[in-house]
């Protein structure tokens, strides 16, 4: 088939509006998947993206697909992830394509990630097809949509196939429009090779898989490849096409290809998506744009709930690495915690994602400290510092600057909310923008937000602020001044590092007057009174105490049934196991995860 009949494209759509749906009728029309071996929703291949309802890892595949025509054309269907998070794989994705088919749910109209993907795509320089999906449903609206997306996106929207991509209605109109209205590829198969690494996972027998789309030059089975950004070079083991359900190995790949390429790679960390290969013997003279190394915003520790569980968690975190090239982490000690490690993440997202399936996965029971962005300190003496990690948080008289990163935040929801939107972003020290109608009763309101208030539980709030009517996204727009403290807690008069924290001193008070009660209530009385106390270098702004009591585990048992008593001992040593002991004080596990979920 010729590079005139390659169409290269992606879906792109807010969270829930039928991308995988879509892309799964996609691949029935096709028939690249014989019926029996069909399982739905393909190309979300995780279990946990099918629970979390996201896809987190792009993949693509390859199509073939007869036209009205009457010849075959080749459909690179490259799948994106939907979040935020995720965004700079969104647009190395994106940058693989000359066309992204736009979802938007008939139902719904456009959300916050709706506009975020649609931006990403124009800024590619995509050709941009709107889809109207889900006009199976009662409540669709298709020419509402239309015209907000007319007048939201500005792009033209009257010829927008409607489809259902449940029932199958209208999806050949679609790769219709693929076909007459995605460019085809351009690139020159002679010229030196220029292949983006647009995704890579690790195979326990392939070793790392780069999807790669060929922009310029070629590529042949054995050839010496040299990864651009990374600078280490491998002799390709394997290349060719990424069928639905199976490698088709081809032993080249073209200018205008979308393909894999395996080279005994041992970590995805060798094949970065962003990087450019070329050959080592014929290289290319400039790397691919936009290439950037995984920047984590969101740190944390991470903690065995039992300590001797610290070489498996640490095992657990070596094989998720392997495949995820954005998850950073370094071992850390605690007082309160023990042994664990500081965890980097691209944001919350990506952060639950990891750590459910060190739970789920790898059966561990872990601890996780209170999520903390990355504050940019001067100090006095004038040396910069990146602090993630409270406890290293400097002496407030030495410090002459702190800075914090500040997000740049559009909610999408029915203006009845707009009220209970603003309030919840005041309180989160939000700055606002501006605010727009989408239609009559739907807007976008655009605020500036400190991310130390997003990474907490803005996600939560909001939804709870708008019934689950609202939707969210931001994106990084750089560090400005702010009034920054450390509160540490004392326990019996211990600081308790695991439970220290960065917050603006505005709102230092109030959440150590819930802290102080909340553990109040969490620690159990011991044989002595014991005083909770929160303070600001050194200076104590709040404090509660638990009474001292004598704890008879016995007083129950009247007369001497010996084996109930043991029953109780035992219990209370079970109880035990789960405690960490705090200078003399036994605190429960449940103590630290409380303070976490404060509102
Ligand atoms: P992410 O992978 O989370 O980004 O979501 P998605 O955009 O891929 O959405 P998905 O295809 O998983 O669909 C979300 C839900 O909408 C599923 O429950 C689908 O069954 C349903 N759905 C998708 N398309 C249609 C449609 O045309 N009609 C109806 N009634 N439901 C649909």
């Amino acid at each position: 088939i010729p590079r005139e009949r390659i169409r290269n494209f992606s879906i792109i759509a807010h969270i829930d509006h039928g991308k995988s749906t879509l892309a799964d009728r996609i691949l029935e029309q096709t028939k690249s998947v014989p019926l029996r071996e069909m399982e739905n929703q393909i190309l979300d291949d995780m279990d946990l993206e099918r629970e979390h309802g996201i896809t987190i890892k792009a993949r693509a595949v390859t199509l073939v697909y007869t036209a009205k025509d009457g010849l075959d054309y080749i459909f690179n269907l490259i799948d994106t992830p939907g979040h935020v998070d995720f965004n700079y794989e969104v647009s190395r994705s994106l940058a693989a394509c000359e066309g992204a088919v736009l979802v938007v749910d008939a139902t719904q109209g456009i959300e916050a990630q709706t506009l975020a993907n649609t931006y990403l795509a124009a800024d590619a320089g995509l050709e941009i097809l709107p889809v109207i999906n889900k006009i199976d449903l009662p409540s669709a609206n298709p020419d509402r949509v239309k015209k907000e997306i007319e007048d939201v996106i500005g792009i033209p929207a009257q010829d927008a196939p409607c489809v259902s991509a449940k029932t199958g209605l209208n999806i050949r109109d679609v790769m219709e429009q693929i076909v007459h209205l995605v460019p085809p590829p351009q690139g020159d198969a002679g010229a030196p090779l220029q292949a983006l690494i647009f995704d890579s996972y690790y195979d326990s027998y392939r070793g790392a898989v780069a999807h790669v789309r060929l922009k310029n030059g070629t590529v042949h089975t054995g050839d010496v490849i040299h990864m651009m950004a990374t600078g280490c070079d491998f002799t390709v083991v394997e290349c060719g096409y990424m069928r639905a359900t199976s490698f088709e190995p081809t032993g080249v790949l073209q200018a205008g290809d979308v393909g894999y390429i395996t080279a005994s790679i041992k970590e995805v960390k060798d094949a970065r998506v962003g990087d450019t290969i070329t050959l080592r013997d014929r290289p290319a003279e400039k790397s691919l744009p936009g290439y950037r190394a995984a920047q984590p915003m969101v740190f944390c520790g991470i903690y065995p709930a039992d300590g001797a569980k610290y070489p498996d968690l640490r095992d657990a975190l070596e094989k998720l690495q392997l495949n995820d090239a954005a998850l950073s982490f370094e071992p850390e000690t605690s007082v309160a915690l023990g042994f664990g490690f500081r965890c980097g993440f691209l944001g919350l997202l990506h952060l639950e994602v990891v750590q459910e399936r060190l739970e789920r996965e790898y059966h561990l029971d872990l601890i996780t400290t209170a999520p903390s962005v990355v504050y940019e300190i001067t100090l006095t003496d004038g040396t910069a510092k990146h602090i993630d990690n409270p406890t290293n948080y400097p002496d407030p008289s030495t410090i002459a600057e702190a800075k914090e990163p500040i997000a740049d935040a559009h909610i999408y929801a029915p203006s009845e909310y707009v009220g209970n939107i603003m309030e919840l972003c005041q309180d989160r020290r939000g700055v606002f923008q501006n605010m727009q109608y989408i239609d009559t009763d739907r807007v976008d309101i655009h605020y500036r937000l400190p991310l130390n208030e997003i990474v907490y539980d803005f996600f939560d709030a909001l939804k709870s602020h708008t019934r689950g009517y609202a939707s969210f996204d931001y994106e990084l727009a750089g560090y400005e001044k702010s009034r920054l403290v450390k509160l540490d807690i004392l326990i019996n008069g211990e600081p308790v590092d695991a439970l220290s924290f960065i917050i603006h001193e505005d709102k230092a008070y109030a959440r150590a007057r819930k802290m102080v009660e909340k553990l109040r209530d969490k620690i159990p009385r011991q044989l002595f009174e014991i005083p909770i106390q929160a303070c600001i270098g050194g200076r104590i702004i709040a404090r509660e105490t638990v009474k001292a009591l004598r704890k008879d585990v016995l007083a129950k048992c009247y007369g001497g049934d010996i084996s109930r008593k043991k029953k109780l001992l035992e219990k209370q040593k079970e109880g035990k196991r789960r405690m960490r002991k705090v200078g003399s004080v036994e605190l429960p596990q449940d103590a630290f995860l409380s303070v976490l979920k404060l509102d």
